[in-house]
This record gives C-alpha cells, sequence and structure tokens, in this order.
C-alpha cells in the first residue's frame, strides 16, 4: 500500500494517523499513515529517507513548516502567501507543496459550523503562521472586513501589505479595537498555548457572532471563556479545523474526499 506519513518535532501528540487511518477505513483506500519524528537540521533527509522508501505524501508540523518550503520544487499561491507548507507530495522529482490549514479553517467555520462570511466583519487575532495562513482563504469568502490585530503592530501592518488589491483587509493594534464589533473573531495568536488572553477588549463581541479559536482541544481558553462571558452563543475550537485540513490533504492525494464530520465528532473534546 501507499506510505504517507506526518513528521514534526515533538511529534507524540499528533492526532493525524488517527484522522487519516479513518478517512482510509471509511473511503476504502489502501494506505499507511504513520508519524515520524523528525530531526531539527535534518528535514531533507529525512523527507528524502522517507521518499525513498516509499513514500508518497508528508503532512508538515512544526518546526518544519519553513523547512518544507524550502525542500518544495513547486509551491501553490496559498503557500506562498502563507509562507509555510503543511502538506507535501511526491511524484517522482517533483516536490508538489501546498498549505490547506487556511482553506480546512474556512471550510469549517463556512459549512460545518453554516456561518458564511461573506459580508461581515472579521477580525484575525495574530499575525504568525497560523493567521497568514487563513487570510487568503478568508478575503475569498468577501467579507465586509477583515481586520488584522497584532501585539507587535508593524507585523500586522506588513502583512495587510502583503495583501493590498486582494480585498477589504486593514491592520491596527489592539488599542483601536475599541468602540468596533466583529461577527466572527479568530483566536490566532499562539496566547492561547500558554493559558495566555491576548488583550482584546471585551467590546468586539456580538451576541449573534462567532469566537472561534484555532487551538485545538485546549478547553475554554482564556479567549473562548471571555467570548462567552460577554455573550457570543456560537463558540468552537480547532477540532473542526485540523480534520477539514487533512481532508484537504487526503483528497489532493488520493483524488477521493473523505466525509470529515464521523471524525470530527471522534476528535471534539468538550468546551466546558
Ligand atoms: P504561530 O505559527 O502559531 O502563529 P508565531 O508565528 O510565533 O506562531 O506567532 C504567534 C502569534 O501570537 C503572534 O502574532 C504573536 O504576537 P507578536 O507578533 O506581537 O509576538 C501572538 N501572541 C503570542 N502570545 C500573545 C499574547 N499573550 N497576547 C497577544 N498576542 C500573542
Amino acid at each position: 500500500s501507499d506510505r504517507y506519513a506526518v513528521i514534526g518535532h515533538p511529534i507524540g501528540h499528533t492526532k493525524s494517523p488517527l484522522i487519516h487511518g479513518m478517512f482510509a477505513k471509511a473511503s476504502g483506500q489502501d494506505l499507511v499513515y504513520t508519524a515520524i519524528e523528525g530531526r531539527p537540521g535534518l528535514f531533507a533527509e529525512d523527507a528524502a529517507a522517507f521518499r525513498a522508501a516509499g513514500g508518497r505524501g508528508l503532512n508538515v508540523t512544526a518546526p518544519f513548516k519553513l523547512d518544507a518550503f524550502a525542500y518544495a520544487t513547486e509551491r501553490s499561491a496559498r503557500a506562498s502567501l502563507a509562507g509555510a507548507v503543511n502538506a507535501l507530495k511526491f511524484d517522482g522529482e517533483r516536490v508538489l507543496a501546498e498549505n490547506f490549514d487556511g482553506v480546512g479553517l474556512t471550510r469549517d467555520v463556512v459549512r460545518n459550523l453554516d456561518c458564511a462570511m461573506q459580508g461581515k466583519r472579521v477580525l484575525v487575532l495574530g499575525a504568525g503562521g497560523a493567521a497568514r495562513g487563513a487570510l487568503l482563504p478568508f478575503l475569498e469568502q468577501r467579507p465586509a472586513e477583515l481586520v488584522i490585530v497584532n501585539r507587535t503592530v508593524a507585523k500586522a501592518l506588513a502583512l495587510a501589505q502583503e495583501l493590498v488589491g486582494q480585498g477589504p483587509v486593514r491592520a491596527c493594534g489592539y488599542q483601536e479595537l475599541e468602540g468596533q464589533r466583529f461577527d466572527l473573531v479568530f483566536n490566532a495568536t499562539s496566547a492561547s498555548l500558554r493559558g495566555e488572553l491576548p488583550p482584546v477588549p471585551a467590546t468586539v463581541f456580538v451576541p449573534h457572532g462567532l469566537a472561534y479559536e484555532l487551538a485545538y482541544g485546549k478547553g475554554l481558553t482564556p479567549f473562548l471563556r471571555m467570548a462567552q462571558q460577554t455573550g457570543v452563543r456560537r463558540l468552537a475550537d480547532g477540532v473542526g479545523m485540523l480534520v477539514e485540513q487533512a481532508a484537504e490533504a487526503f483528497a489532493w492525494w488520493r483524488g477521493v474526499r473523505p466525509a470529515t464530520q464521523p471524525v470530527i465528532e471522534r476528535l471534539a473534546v468538550p468546551l466546558a
């Protein structure tokens, strides 16, 4: 059977073998999907060894997303804008690179959570790798406005600058959010991984809106708790994003789109 894997460091906690294993079983695809503990600084060697052993594709996670970008011979537009790669496909000498995080997130919001972005005001907290991947797919949904806010304002400004001409994007600092409201608020900072709260004013949320934490499996993070306390009824964490980006990679590799709902239900961790 064809071989696939996720590579990262550390890789112990990864859910990808479980997700792709469920996809393969449900869609009748004959493949083996494993996890590889990558060696920092030796990504090209580890990827080459996997290819030599018959590997057809890799998912790539921290800290190798930039190494994978460099290793690729062809990169999609979204991988280029994200500046990071989370999926590789091997085709003879060719190494094709993709970034499915943003499309996976967008699909989760629009289809699974039934929360259209068209004409809505959208706020993204953070300007790192997680935020970068989401911006182009978000703009394709034609929001009324997409605001990027970051602690280091210069990073948000630079990112908005890269998107000039692609849609109604603006960048600002957290203080400038006073008095502004957003239908959809995404926490794409790494604050939740340390139990921290980005300095976002509670007034940005609206009750009919959506608060989405990109991190997965952290329960009710300080960000989600704040949103809940201001009366936001729809709260989500990154489980749907995780499964949807995996489904995008699976479809890219195998030409078959697996059902995601059973996998999301299996992996979901209660937010309370
Ligand atoms: P990732 O790939 O997860 O996005 P990253 O590229 O290191 O990680 O980016 C982390 C993001 O979280 C940045 O936008 C960072 O803000 P700065 O650019 O100002 O550092 C943001 N971040 C991390 N901790 C934060 C906190 N406690 N409050 C607000 N923003 C935070």
